[in-house]
């Protein structure tokens, strides 16, 4: 078995229906996918259906699964409340949310304009709040139980990140959303769970926060201690096992999954993997010898 391979076994998501925002492209779709694949049907939403439509043709030409797109802009609580009758009416019950819509670009933040921060703000923290509380409502009052949300977020949800202001701001506040609602809801029988990645190569986020040659001035590759980016797969095979019942005790958890490159760029002294080896020989009889 390798990291890239599938990882749940088949049926593994058969009473699911989930619905994916950002499902269109980039990791929403590899996570759309392998939904598929385990028997879950899938509702994928973004603001654009002609994307969405070739996304949805391609996946069920591959899987033969049941997904069906729907426009939705997450920063319209109507438009949210849209998807879900429409869910309903398609597929009859709706018991997972995966949260994976953004929007994000890099900047310095004495440049944005009030209405660029907001954009990102609305999209990632406001987006995440309509769906969750529309169907949050819809679980509570119809006794769907279990129901599980899955935030993706990121590491600067806690390490806060310069040049990503918005983006971080409201990455911190889905993973606060994200522990609140565990506690709240888990009488419920509703879970949230939160993934956080470090770099997926996806053309969404690539253009955006390394456009130019800065794909190879800042390659991501170089500051993660397995030295690798990560893979689709492995980030979809995390995905369907926690909205999977195999997860069912896992319950105000947000996952890494980086490589180590948070932590990285966090401890004291991570820089001195630099020093040679023949260096370190030195060192070492430097220290031993002021102790004499
Ligand atoms: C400064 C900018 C800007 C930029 C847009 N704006 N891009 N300001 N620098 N590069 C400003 C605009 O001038 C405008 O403000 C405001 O932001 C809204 O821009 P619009 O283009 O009107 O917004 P909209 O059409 O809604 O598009 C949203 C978007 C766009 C976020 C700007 O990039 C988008 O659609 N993104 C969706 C996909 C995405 O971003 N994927 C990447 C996720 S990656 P004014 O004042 O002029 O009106 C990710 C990874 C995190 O999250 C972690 C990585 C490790
Ligand atoms: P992506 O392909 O650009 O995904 C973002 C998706 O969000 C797009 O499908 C986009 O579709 C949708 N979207 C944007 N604004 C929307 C809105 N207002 N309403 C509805 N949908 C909207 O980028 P990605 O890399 O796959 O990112 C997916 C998730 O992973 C994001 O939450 C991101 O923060 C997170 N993440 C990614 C990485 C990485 O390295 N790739 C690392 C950490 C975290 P439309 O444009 O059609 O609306």
């Amino acid at each position: 078995m390798k990291y890239q391979e599938p990882m749940l076994c088949p049926g593994s998501l058969q009473e699911k229906t989930i619905i994916v925002t950002g499902g269109g492209s980039g990791l929403g779709k590899s996570m759309t996918k392998y939904f598929l694949e385990l028997g879950a049907k899938v509702i994928i939403t973004s603001r654009n259906i002609e994307k969405l439509q070739t996304t949805a043709d391609e996946l069920s030409k591959i899987t033969g699964g049941d997904i069906f797109p729907v426009a939705c802009d997450v920063r319209d609580y109507e438009q949210v409340q849209n998807v879900i009758k429409l869910s309903l009416e398609k597929f009859g019950k709706i018991n997972g949310l995966v949260n994976n819509a953004a929007g994000n670009f890099i900047s310095p933040t004495e440049r944005l304009s009030a209405h660029a921060f907001d954009t990102i703000i609305d999209i990632v923290l406001k987006g995440s709040k309509n769906m969750t509380l529309a169907l949050g409502k819809y679980w509570i009052k119809e006794k769907i139980n279990p129901a599980t949300v899955l935030n993706i977020v990121t590491t600067y949800a806690w390490t806060g990140s310069a040049y990503v202001v918005p983006s971080a701001t409201a990455k911190a506040g889905v993973l606060a959303m994200t522990r609140s609602l565990a506690v709240e809801w888990a009488k419920y029988g509703i879970r949230s769970n939160a993934i956080a990645p470090g770099p997926f190569p996806t053309k969404g986020a690539w253009d955006r926060l390394l456009p130019g040659n800065l794909k190879e001035k800042f390659d991501p590759a170089k500051k993660i201690p397995l030295k690798r980016v990560g893979v689709h797969q492995e980030l979809a095979n995390l995905a369907a096992y926690l909205m999977s019942d195999f997860s069912a005790y896992i319950n105000g958890e947000v996952i890494t999954i980086d490589g180590g490159e948070w932590l990285y760029g966090a401890g004291e002294f991570n820089q001195l993997e630099k020093i040679p080896q023949e260096m370190w020989d030195m060192l070492e009889q430097m220290i031993k010898n002021r102790k004499k």
